[in-house]
This record gives C-alpha cells, sequence and structure tokens, in this order.
C-alpha cells in the first residue's frame, strides 16, 4: 500500500468507528486500523481477545483486507453474564446475535473467523505465528497476564501487541503492558494512544537497548498508577484524586500515521 493511502483509510475507520457500538475511542480506533494495515501478512495471522459488539472486529478485518490479508482470528465467549463484559448491554440484547449482525452488515464475515469461547480456551490449540495480538479480554491481573502469556509464544521479530485499557481502572491490562511489554528487553518502541499500550515485539535476542529510556520513563509514569488499579474503583476520594493527578502525566496522544509506520516497517526482519 502507498503511504498516503493509510491517511485516507484512517479517516475512514475512525468515522466507522464512531457509528459502531463498542469500547473504542476514535484515537484508539485509528490505532489499531493503522497496526493492522501495516503489519505484512507474511509475518503471521492477526488475533483479537474481546470481540464484545464487533467494533474492533470490524476495524482489525476492514485494515487487514486493505494490506492485502484475508483472515481476523477473534475469541469472546459473548457470554453477557460474565463480568468482565462492559456495562453497555442494552436490555434485551443478545450479544452473540448482536455480534454477528455487525460482521454481517460490515461484509466481513469472509474474513472474520470468530471463535466464541474463551481465550485459555483457544490456546490450547492455538499453533499459528502471530503479526497483530490485540489484547482487550478479561481485564483481571490473571486474565490479562493468561493472554499475554499464552500468545506471546507466537509472537515473530516484529510482531506488534496492542492492549486496550491500559490507562483504565483495571489491574490486568496496566500491570500487563508494564511487566511484559514495557520492562521486557524483548520488546522495541511501546507507547500509549488513548487507553491502548503498543509495543513492537524484537525478540529475546535483539538489541533494544535504544528504546530502553523511553520505556523506563513511560514504566515510572504507569507504575505510579498500579496501586490505583490494583484497589479498584471504589476507594476514597485520596486514592481518586490521585489517580486524577497522575494519568495525565501519562504520554497518550493520537500518533503521527506515517512516523509510525516508518518506525514499525523499520524493524521488521528484512527479506
Ligand atoms: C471491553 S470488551 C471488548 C470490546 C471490543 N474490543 C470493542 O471493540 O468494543 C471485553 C470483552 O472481552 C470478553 N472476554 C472476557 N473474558 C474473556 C476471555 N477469557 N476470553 C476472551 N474474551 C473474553 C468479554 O466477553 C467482552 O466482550
Amino acid at each position: 500500500m502507498q503511504t498516503p493511502d493509510i491517511d485516507s483509510h484512517l479517516d475512514d475507520m475512525a468515522a466507522l468507528s464512531e457509528r459502531l457500538a463498542g469500547c473504542l475511542s476514535v484515537r484508539e480506533a485509528r490505532l489499531l486500523a493503522l497496526a493492522a494495515a501495516t503489519m505484512p501478512t507474511s509475518l503471521g495471522e492477526v488475533l483479537e481477545i474481546g470481540s464484545f459488539k464487533g467494533k474492533s472486529t470490524t476495524l482489525l478485518a476492514k485494515s487487514v483486507a486493505l494490506a492485502g490479508g484475508d483472515r481476523v482470528y477473534a475469541v469472546d465467549p459473548l457470554i453477557a453474564a460474565s463480568d468482565t463484559v462492559p456495562a453497555m448491554m442494552e436490555s434485551g440484547e443478545n450479544l452473540p446475535d448482536v455480534f454477528r449482525e455487525t460482521i454481517k452488515s460490515n461484509g466481513i464475515e469472509h474474513i472474520v473467523e470468530f471463535h466464541q469461547m474463551r481465550s485459555q480456551k483457544l490456546a490450547e490449540t492455538w499453533d499459528r505465528p502471530l503479526r497483530l495480538l490485540w489484547i482487550d479480554g478479561d481485564h483481571s491481573y490473571k486474565g490479562a497476564m493468561d493472554d499475554f502469556d499464552n500468545f506471546a509464544p507466537f509472537l515473530q521479530p516484529g510482531s506488534v501487541v496492542v492492549a486496550h485499557d491500559v490507562l483504565h481502572r483495571s489491574e490486568g491490562p496496566i500491570r500487563m503492558f508494564c511487566e511484559r511489554m514495557l520492562l521486557s528487553r524483548a520488546f522495541g518502541p511501546c507507547g500509549v494512544c488513548g487507553s491502548i499500550g503498543w509495543g513492537q515485539y524484537l525478540g529475546p535476542d535483539a538489541d533494544t537497548d535504544a528504546y530502553t529510556p523511553e520505556k523506563i520513563a513511560l514504566f515510572r509514569k504507569m507504575s505510579r498508577l498500579i496501586q490505583f488499579a490494583a484497589l479498584g474503583r471504589d476507594q476514597a476520594t485520596a486514592s481518586s484524586f490521585g489517580y486524577q493527578v497522575l494519568r495525565p502525566l501519562v504520554p497518550h496522544g493520537a500518533v503521527d500515521p506515517q512516523k509510525w509506520r516508518a518506525m514499525i516497517t523499520s524493524n521488521l526482519p528484512r527479506k
């Protein structure tokens, strides 16, 4: 794809995201679409953990198609009673029906291979390399760590991991992002956009020293938020106040698509 195309695609995905029900801001939708449109299909598959009503699934599928791909794997038990399902269900909605309708009405049925089960179950049989891993499922500490640990062995040097809600008050995403990505020598460039934490896996043998100062600086700012996420939403006002003061200090603005793409591409293995 020529680089100018990406800007109009991201504008389209931003507009589409505003029409879709789900849990992504426009800034986050643009980053997710950018990542899916950037990663070369030769590096492996795209896997989404946590589909809900199909918003991120749709953005991924349309962006993968733009990059010449033909498949997005997605996994979610879609059980409305689950305590990790956001409180966004309108009464009487059947989540599997809503998901299927989103996929159908956006013309991506042929691209999405959906597994209606927990990600831990899918991990038991998963055997494919991954170019993009999107984690937006169980936000508990164990759930988020399981998702990373179960699927990280399938990352290739150059693959990208994107995790949602690292700046929300769920314990799992922020701790997983800090512990497994920012503090890992196997990750190169990392950042936060909206509430998405992203990072490029370069492998255990890669020289990632050049990225360490920025990763540590981000870790310092984010690690101060972990106490609030771990203590939960219903803490005393003082805790909430601390969170409100510290959260904006984490840089989480929009990425420049051309620069982001150039950086990620420069770290891909040479053919
Ligand atoms: C925040 S929502 C995902 C939002 C979605 N990505 C979007 O774009 O709107 C979290 C989803 O994770 C799913 N989930 C919870 N535990 C899961 C697990 N163990 N494996 C896969 N999905 C899970 C929930 O059913 C819920 O639909």
